[in-house]
């Protein structure tokens, strides 16, 4: 392919990722969006293929190993299991970054092709690149761990972490100056290695600080720094469409992650300097035993419920994704608003395990994208609805984010059912939800629980009905 029309498919391509993330942001072009980049993708590797020149059947090879990889994995992973799916392919994209850093440094013909500045300009890319990979690889595979419950989602928090950070960043500078200074003389090995290490290091202290409630925002953080990493490679590759890629992921990752914090009533320094979500705080609204009593319904009376509201608010979480109840839910859905009820779903910003979660299990049963709300949209109804079914939702309906100062998850915004007139809640037992804190909502007077997998007693709920 001439390098006239590889310019082109890179523009072509870059095009299409631009347009694959406006489409991304909405539902009803989300489709769309995945398609515009899916054939982005396919343009970019026919076209970065063609370009190479010597060594096609490693290359070929490669390809061919991960993406029977990615295939098998994207075919076996359960809906549940995305996030952690999500923050391993960070990991991969810090491993490239890093390897194709290390790659780049031990060329051969690296000093006879970059002189004076461009030379420093050249070691400094490959510097970051590798710093920032570094740490997008080891907070990846920590974050990994936390949302796959393999590592305590509490937040370890070192004694003068703060001191701690700012030696690591110090020192990272530091380690830049000699590198540079020794790369022009054909070393700089040391330095770079002593850096990968304390970048590896951060990335695991940085995500290890950060308590579980405040996840989301690590999940963002993590997808913006996987884009930079990208870029930097770029530049480092003189590869001009991996630096738009990369900074159209970094960008469109560091925008999530402030929609996210503000979602959560966090600041990002806040968040990133970690602490927050512990639940060993005192706070978090106590045990069961100093709550009072339960109310426990059964399906029939749900249905009865439900079949004389006229106002009806449907808060899913994270335990509909577990019980794939979300078909059902369209069912009792279509139901009850063929008997006139007026029936809404409240979806609040961080319920679930990754953005945009619930909507995607709504989409997939077809629940028409009119009824479905953003938490700001609806959160002043409660006051004005008749009956509230909370589906697998528990921190992000939890009432002490407003009444306990010290709960992990005081100040997160919150779906106010509380204040309509009943609210039945679905799960299976009195397990706590992610941020680890029991829910004052499960002991009030107006709420209801229905105890079980949420799909079975919406099943039994829809035969009631
Ligand atoms: P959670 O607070 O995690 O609560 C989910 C509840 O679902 C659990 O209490 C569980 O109780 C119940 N459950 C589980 N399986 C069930 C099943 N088969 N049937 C019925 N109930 C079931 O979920 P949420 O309210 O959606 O809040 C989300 C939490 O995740 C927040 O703390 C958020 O910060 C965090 N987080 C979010 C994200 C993003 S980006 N959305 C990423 C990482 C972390 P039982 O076990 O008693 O049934």
């Amino acid at each position: 392919m001439s390098e006239g029309i590889i310019t082109a498919s890179y523009v072509g391509a870059t095009i299409l990722f631009i347009l694959a993330l406006s489409g991304l942001s909405n539902q009803e072009t989300a489709r769309r969006g995945n398609l515009y980049g899916m054939i982005g993708m396919a343009v970019a590797l026919i076209a970065t293929i063609s370009g190479v020149t010597g060594n096609l059947g490693i290359l070929i090879g490669g390809l061919v190993l991960g993406g029977t990889i990615g295939l098998i994995l994207a075919k076996r992973v359960q809906m549940t299991e995305m996030p952690e799916l999500v923050a391993m392919l960070h990991s991969l994209v810090g491993l490239a970054a890093v390897l194709v850093g290390f790659a780049n440094f031990m060329d051969p013909e690296r000093l006879s092709h970059y002189t004076g500045i461009e030379l420093t300009i050249h070691d400094v890319e490959t510097y970051i690149g590798i710093l920032i990979g570094a740490i997008t690889l080891s907070g990846s595979v920590i974050a990994f761990g936390k949302l796959s419950g393999k590592i305590s989602g509490n937040p370890m928090l070192l004694p003068g972490r703060h001191f701690l950070n700012l030696l690591l960043f110090l020192g990272s500078i530091g380690l830049c100056v000699m590198f540079v200074d020794e790369s022009a003389a054909g070393g700089g090995t040391m330095p770079l290695l002593i850096m990968t290490g304390i970048a590896l290091l951060f990335g695991v202290h940085m995500v290890m600080a950060i308590g579980g409630a405040d996840m989301p925002v690590v999940v963002s953080m993590l997808n913006s720094y996987s884009g930079w990493a990208a870029a930097a490679t770029g530049f480092m590759l003189n590869n001009d469409l991996l630096i738009v890629t990369g900074a159209l992921v970094g960008s469109s990752g560091a925008i999530l992650s402030y929609i996210m914090c503000r979602a959560m009533n966090r600041k990002f320094i806040a968040v990133i300097a970690g602490g927050f979500g512990t639940t060993s705080g005192g706070g978090g609204g106590g045990s069961v035993e100093d709550q009072g009593e339960v109310v426990e319904v059964h399906a029939p009376e749900v249905a009865a419920l439900l079949a004389d509201a006229k106002e009806v608010m449907i808060i899913p979480g994270y335990g509909m994704a577990v019980a794939q109840a979300q078909h059902i839910v369209n069912e009792i859905t279509k139901t009850l608003r063929s008997k006139k009820v007026n029936v809404r779903f409240g979806i609040h910003p961080v319920a679930g395990r990754m953005p945009g979660h619930m909507n995607v299990l709504l989409a997939e049963a077809k629940v028409p994208y009119d009824i479905v709300f953003e938490m700001d949209e609806i959160n002043d109804d409660f006051p004005k609805i008749d009956v509230s079914i909370v589906i697998g939702a528990n921190d992000i309906v939890n009432p002490s984010a407003q009444t306990d100062p010290d709960s992990p998850i005081a100040g997160m915004p919150v779906m106010e059912c509380w204040l309509g007139e009943t609210t039945i809640v679905l799960k299976r037992g009195m397990a706590t939800g992610y941020a680890g804190v029991q829910n004052p909502l499960f002991f009030k007077e107006n709420t209801r629980m229905l105890f079980g997998d949420a799909k079975k007693s919406l099943d039994e709920v829809f035969k009631n009905l």
